[in-house]
């Protein structure tokens, strides 16, 4: 009996713990997403897509998919589920069941997150998808490891929304030499959109592989490249919200304003709350290298697409040639490492988007080569289980395809 109670006792002590243990990491409160489905709209003319923006102001689902194809997917909560596909119907739009339960793989992803060192300093690797000190921390050592190359700095003196600094890479032969900063500059950034986890992973294995720690056998590739250009490489630019989609809300991302999506200046690029401040940091920056400025790569997930500019408007651009000539060369390339289909367009061949952040890279900054790439899983794939959440298995196989785009960009850059 007394043996009984202290037992007792004692498993009441391990549930309290364990209790205040869930509420201080808010593991309590990471939103669920039971009962949430993801529905694909067949979108067959523009009006279909100003439909659904519109609807979209209604606050009863939210789109989901970056808006560059014939469908749109969107995200619909339990209680919307039966009016949003009755409206849709009312409007003649054909709707397609896509993900019938996002709370599944939402909470696979969480589990693993929570059972594994992977928050650990110094675990960093590409079987997951890492808390940004992890990050941080890594870029910090191998700029270390090799200090001739590389550098690590913090973009501007600015700080974000909760007061994060945005760490960069810079990567060039010779780092510390003056002469080094006169190179044409090659911008990467990943993670503006906080819930892409698969960008910060696959840009943080483009910084490994320019730094000959991933992509060994390539250093007759990546050498020149390193005397040529000077990389500078922001894995995470939206920090505070990669954080919040780690601790509270998996798919956190603000309801985009139907009113911004024809103004690409007022877009321009925040489409979260978080990320204003994260904005203004990447913005001042780049307005600062403007003169030495020559290619912009911003990573997104997903659909498996080369987007190539303009984003908001159907005129093609007087570098349409180039950039369909660099598409092609990125497709194969990104095809020859593991045989999957990326395809490139501009989002307005399509239905004119909102403006992202490579319009305004090649349109005010002047930087032809200004380009947004959707990483894995495919737009038009069977596997529908996940969308954000690739599983950790495809983040090694993603990075390295796109270390081969990004080869293939490289190697056709028009302006020097
Ligand atoms: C939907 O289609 C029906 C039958 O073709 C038509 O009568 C109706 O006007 C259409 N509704 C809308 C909103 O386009
Ligand atoms: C960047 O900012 C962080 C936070 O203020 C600071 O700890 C770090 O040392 C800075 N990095 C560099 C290279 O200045
Ligand atoms: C790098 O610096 C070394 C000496 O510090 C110099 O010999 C070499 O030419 C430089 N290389 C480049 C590419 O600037
Ligand atoms: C943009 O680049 C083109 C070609 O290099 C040049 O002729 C033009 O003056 C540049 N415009 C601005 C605003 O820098
Ligand atoms: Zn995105």
């Amino acid at each position: 009996m007394l043996v009984e109670s202290k037992m007792l006792t004692l498993h009441r002590n391990a549930f309290l713990s364990y209790v205040l243990l869930l509420t201080l990491t808010g593991a309590d409160f990471y939103k669920t997403y039971d009962g949430y489905k993801i529905l694909r709209v067949t979108l067959e003319s523009e009006a279909d897509y100003e439909t659904i923006i519109d609807l979209e102001s209604g606050d009863f689902f939210e789109i989901f998919s970056e808006p560059s194809s014939k469908f749109l997917d969107i995200l619909v909560a339990p209680k919307n589920i039966a009016r949003c596909e009755r409206v849709l119907k009312s409007q003649n739009l054909s709707v397609q069941v896509l993900n019938k339960n996002v709370g599944l793989s939402v909470r696979r992803q969480r589990s693993i997150q929570q059972s594994s060192p992977y928050v650990t300093v110094g675990s960093f690797s590409y079987t997951a998808y890492h808390r940004l000190t992890v990050m941080y921390d890594h870029l910090d050592a191998a700029a270390a490891r090799h200090s001739d190359k590389a550098e690590t700095f913090n973009l501007t003196n600015m700080s974000t929304y909760e007061g994060r600094k945005i760490q960069a890479i810079r990567i060039t032969s010779n780092v510390t030499s003056p002469a080094s900063r006169e190179r044409p500059l090659v911008w990467i950034d990943g993670g503006i959109h906080a819930r892409e986890w698969v960008s910060p992973a696959t840009v943080m294995y483009l910084i490994d592989s320019l730094l000959g720690e991933q992509e060994q056998g390539r250093s007759d590739d990546v050498t020149p490249l390193l005397e040529k250009f000077q990389f500078v490489v922001a894995p995470c630019i939206n920090s505070d919200g990669y954080e919040y989609t780690h601790q509270m809300d998996r798919l956190w991302r603000k309801t985009r304003k139907p009113s911004g999506c024809k103004n690409k200046n007022e877009l321009y690029p925040g489409e979260d709350p978080f990320d204003q401040e994260n904005v203004k940091i990447v913005k001042t920056y780049l307005e600062e290298q403007r003169d030495k400025l020559k290619v912009y790569l911003s990573y997104h997930s997903y659909s498996q697409l080369f987007l190539l500019p303009l984003g908001y408007s159907l005129d093609p651009t007087p570098d349409r040639e180039h950039h369909v000539k660099v598409g092609k060369a990125v497709v194969a390339a990104v095809y020859s490492r593991h045989q999957k289909n990326y395809i490139a367009q501009s989002f307005a061949e399509m239905y004119p988007a909102s403006g992202v952040s490579a319009d305004w890279t090649y349109e005010d900054l002047n930087v032809t080569d200004s380009y947004t790439i959707e990483l894995r899983p495919e737009y038009l794939g069977e596997d529908h289980d996940f969308q954000f959440e690739l599983p950790e298995e495809q983040i090694l196989g993603t990075a390295e395809e796109n270390f081969e785009g990004l080869l293939a960009v490289l190697n056709n850059v028009k302006e020097l």
